[in-house]
């Protein structure tokens, strides 16, 4: 007991010192960053763009897809630096941005709505893919070897357009599972604003959610070699089926998938963690998720999540007893080499959500015997924000035109070819390689984007052929838009 007081007393110190005196940011920098971070998603628009496009360097593209499959599946986003539509990171992307809104939706202001558009971008075209043929979900337009073999802006893509899907004979239950969720988060934004199509996107859910789970089966192992090594699903599809279940529970308050969620929450156990919450693997998350139905809205029956929560939040702080998580020694939560940052923005995001639900009943996380406060987990969250916008050893922004120093060589084949606007002639597969070998600055700023980020000793290179620090990536972004948007209003 003694031990675990002055543990506690340990951590609400080092908060007050923190937040008192090491504020790199004011709420005016949060809102400039939450500003360009949906920004970015327009530059990572495919179809047809609409004439209020903010980032006007882009056009219409890929018109077409669908096409080989007599089906409409213009749309989307490009998922990072090539000109794929990946449906996995796609809807994984979705349901981030949803939950964004969702949680810190009330400190956006003004950006609510383009973060709704950012949204609605995605959720359209999910529910063209989830609704254009029966018994079927549509996962991926394009050849990632084809198209990773050329260097060429989305405008002049020349690459073939092939479909792929899912379906009771080809089962994909993990990217399947996770559109299920996506929809159904996008339908409790879209709740209020337009209810026939929050309607419509939830009773998407339920059925796209219903061939997940009656189909059982991965997509790696349907589709192969077009979604491996690129969006493989490592971690399995149990996974996603919780996750789904649990979205739609919270957005249809439906109590079958309560009873789902209570058979089937088993396979996850409480320290299967591995601080890896990212396109592949929902466990972290789901736990979080189900947590808030105990702790705010006291449904008993998921009163396990709470510790489950609290062990993985537990385990993200450092000098807490249970402290796992890695840091670089400038203080970055550090999982891996290969698109680090992506892993920063989703645990910060659940830091900070964990937080809310929290501090919304006057709660505390239990780590080992001692407590630990929603200010603690805000605070830990701050680090890495403040770090991602330039509070760093490099002392850059890893997002792109925040700041004064930020990467200028990204890996993305729009952002480092010259604008169809000022280059209208053609450039093709080869021709572009010329640009991807440039030391040039690329002339077109993808504003917002956040990129895979620095190495384990926090240096980075700004090297666009190192698409491990350098590639932006929609599903780093969505989960930021969120913690941006409550240090705008904190
Ligand atoms: C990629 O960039 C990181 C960070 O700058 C660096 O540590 C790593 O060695 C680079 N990899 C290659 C292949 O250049």
């Amino acid at each position: 007991m003694v031990h675990s007081y002055s543990c506690a007393t340990f951590f609400t110190l080092f908060t007050l010192t923190f937040s008192s005196f090491t504020s790199a940011f004011t709420s005016q920098h949060y809102s400039d960053a939450l500003t360009k971070s949906i920004l970015f998603f327009e530059g990572q628009r495919s179809g047809k763009l609409p004439a209020n496009q903010r980032l006007s360097w882009r056009a219409d593209s890929a018109l077409n897809d669908g096409s080989s499959a007599n089906v409409d599946l213009v749309g989307g986003y490009y998922d990072a630096g090539d000109n794929v539509k990946f449906g996995l990171p796609m809807a994984f992307t979705t349901t981030m941005l949803a939950w964004s809104i969702i949680e810190f939706g009330d400190n956006m202001k003004s950006e609510l709505g383009n973060a709704k558009d950012a949204l609605r971008w995605s959720s359209d075209y999910l529910m063209k893919a989830a609704t254009a043929t029966p018994g079927t979900l549509y996962v991926q337009v394009g050849e990632p070897y084809s198209d990773h073999h050329c260097w060429e802006r989305p405008e002049d893509m020349d690459t073939p357009r092939n479909v792929y899907k899912v379906s009771a004979q080809n089962p994909g239950s993990d990217v399947a599972a996770e559109t299920a969720a996506a929809l159904a988060a996008a339908s409790i934004v879209f709740q209020d604003s337009d209810s026939s199509y929050s309607h419509k996107l939830l009773q998407t859910a339920k059925s796209v959610f219903d061939l997940a789970d009656k189909y059982r089966g991965s997509y790696s192992d349907s589709l192969g070699s077009v979604v491996c090594p690129f969006y493989c699903s490592y971690s399995g599809y149990n996974d996603e089926l919780l996750w789904g279940a649990a979205w739609i529970h919270k957005a249809s308050q439906d109590a079958s998938y309560l009873s789902y969620i209570q058979s089937n929450g088993h396979v996850m156990g409480s320290d299967d963690d591995d601080f890896s919450f990212s396109w592949d693997d929902k466990r972290a998350a789901t736990k979080v998720l189900l947590a808030k139905g105990f702790i705010v809205n006291n449904i008993g029956e998921l009163q396990a999540y709470k510790q489950h929560s609290d062990n993985y939040i537990c385990s993200l702080i450092p000098g807490s007893p249970n402290s796992q998580a890695q840091y670089t020694p400038g203080g970055l939560f550090y999982k891996q080499g290969q698109s680090n940052l992506q892993y920063v923005t989703t645990s910060s995001f659940l830091l900070l959500t964990y937080g809310k639900y929290l501090d919304s009943n006057g709660g505390h996380a239990s780590c080992g015997s001692s407590m630990v406060t929603s200010e603690t987990l805000i605070t830990q969250a701050k680090k890495q924000i403040d770090y991602i916008l330039g509070d760093n050893p490099m002392k850059m922004s890893y997002m792109v035109g925040f700041g004064d120093k930020y990467p200028t060589r990204i890996h993305h084949r729009g952002s480092s070819v010259p604008s169809v606007h000022d280059h209208p002639d053609r450039i093709s597969c080869d021709a572009g390689h010329q640009y991807f070998n440039s030391q040039s600055p690329n002339p077109n700023i993808l504003v917002g984007a956040i990129v895979g980020g620095p190495d384990s000793n926090d240096n980075y290179g700004d090297d666009r052929g190192n698409y491990s620090e350098s590639e932006p990536a929609t599903y780093i972004n969505a989960p930021f838009v969120g913690a941006a948007a409550f240090f705008s209003g904190h």
